[in-house]
């Protein structure tokens, strides 16, 4: 019997609710003990009322004194940069739930200290705390354009350091073919891992030339700051010719393997959702059109283009791969 799980990107746009500002209670606590002249007074209400989800975020991220770095203009938009409150309260996070409002769920994921593992075919397994990792990495600002396979996109700035920075610093073997890449697994903070039809933790793997090619991106930071928990703190990947759901969020372990990984989505349902996942607004999902995406924040269709806009970087990766034998754009 198929069980057809119904999955975020099925609900109407109606039952989205963005999540532009909450009430951070650490932070309100903190804050509160800092100023105690404040405390009871209107003061101290009107700044949390005001207080963005990105705002409370920094607060428990001692990387915060990192950001801003400097942009890399190698890569450029042909669209608006989108709204920061757009972006950071419109998110999948499956771990924090199926819907779109994650944000204050997400809240819960502590992410110091976060300790991110490197092991399978590597010279030698090693296990590194994100601050050192992060004092170790070239970090810059990239401007981003991003599809989501629900074809809705938006353009963000995130900062962070190339993939290959990380992939040298790992010393993968020569016989190394895949990285494989885990999300954390903690069902006492992340009340979607309770949910057992769901094969957690989530995985996502790219091939050793994805992995290293130029634009293969771990993003820490966004819109100049820490990046924040709905987003995927302390690092998620971006490959921005993929579609999202490649771009697995709060990474805990990079393998190495010889062993191409089956992807969180590919098991779930691996006729809609495969290991390549390369952006064509010529093949459709099965169940809609890719030709075109919503903008986030402009409300505007607008044509998708091959590799999300990227070919000229990209296509060349797959000049020799099989299309008969592989499902390149799904
Ligand atoms: N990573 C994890 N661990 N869990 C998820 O549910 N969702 C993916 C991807 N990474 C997801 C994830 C999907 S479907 C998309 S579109 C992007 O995250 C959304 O990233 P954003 O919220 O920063 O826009």
């Amino acid at each position: 019997m198929l069980i057809r799980i119904r999955r975020g990107w099925e609900i109407p746009e109606s039952q989205v609710t963005p999540e532009n500002c909450f009430l951070d209670r650490r932070r309100l606590l903190k804050t509160a003990a800092a100023g105690s002249m404040l405390i009871g007074s209107a003061g101290l209400l009107t700044a949390c009322d005001d207080m963005s989800v990105a705002e409370a975020a920094e607060d428990d991220d001692p990387s915060a004194k990192l950001y801003p770095v400097s942009r890399n203009e190698r890569y450029t938009l042909d669209r608006p940069i989108t709204d920061e409150s757009l972006a950071t309260s419109y998110n999948n996070f499956y771990e924090f739930g199926s819907s779109k409002n994650i944000a204050a769920k997400a809240q819960a994921l502590p992410i110091r200290p976060w300790t991110v593992t490197f092991d399978g075919m590597v010279e030698e397994p090693r296990e590194v705390d994100i601050d050192d990792l992060l004092a170790r990495m070239p970090l810059e600002e990239r401007l981003y354009r991003h599809r989501c396979v629900e074809a809705w996109s938006m353009a963000v700035p995130y900062s962070g350091f190339p993939m290959k920075a990380l992939v040298d610093f790992a010393k993968p073997l020569s016989s190394a073919k895949y990285v494989k890449m885990t999300t954390f697994l903690d069902p006492e903070v992340a009340g979607g891992q309770r949910a057992a039809w769901y094969p957690w933790p989530y995985v996502e793997g790219l091939t050793m030339a994805e992995a290293t090619h130029e634009l293969a991106f771990i993003a820490t930071g966004l819109y100049g700051k820490p990046i924040v928990k709905q987003n995927g703190a302390p690092l998620r990947l971006a490959v921005p010719w993929k579609y999202g759901f490649k771009h697995i969020k709060s990474i805990v372990r990079f393998e190495f393997t010889d062993e191409r990984p089956k992807s969180y989505w590919e098991v779930i349902q691996g006729s809609e959702y495969g290991f390549w996942a390369n952006v064509n607004p010529e093949v459709p999902h099965p169940r809609w059109s890719q030709a075109s995406e919503r903008v986030l924040g402009l409300n505007e269709q607008v044509p998708t283009l091959l590799y999300n806009g990227y070919a000229e970087f990209v296509a060349d990766l797959y000049k020799d791969i099989d299309t008969a034998e592989e499902r390149l754009f799904m």
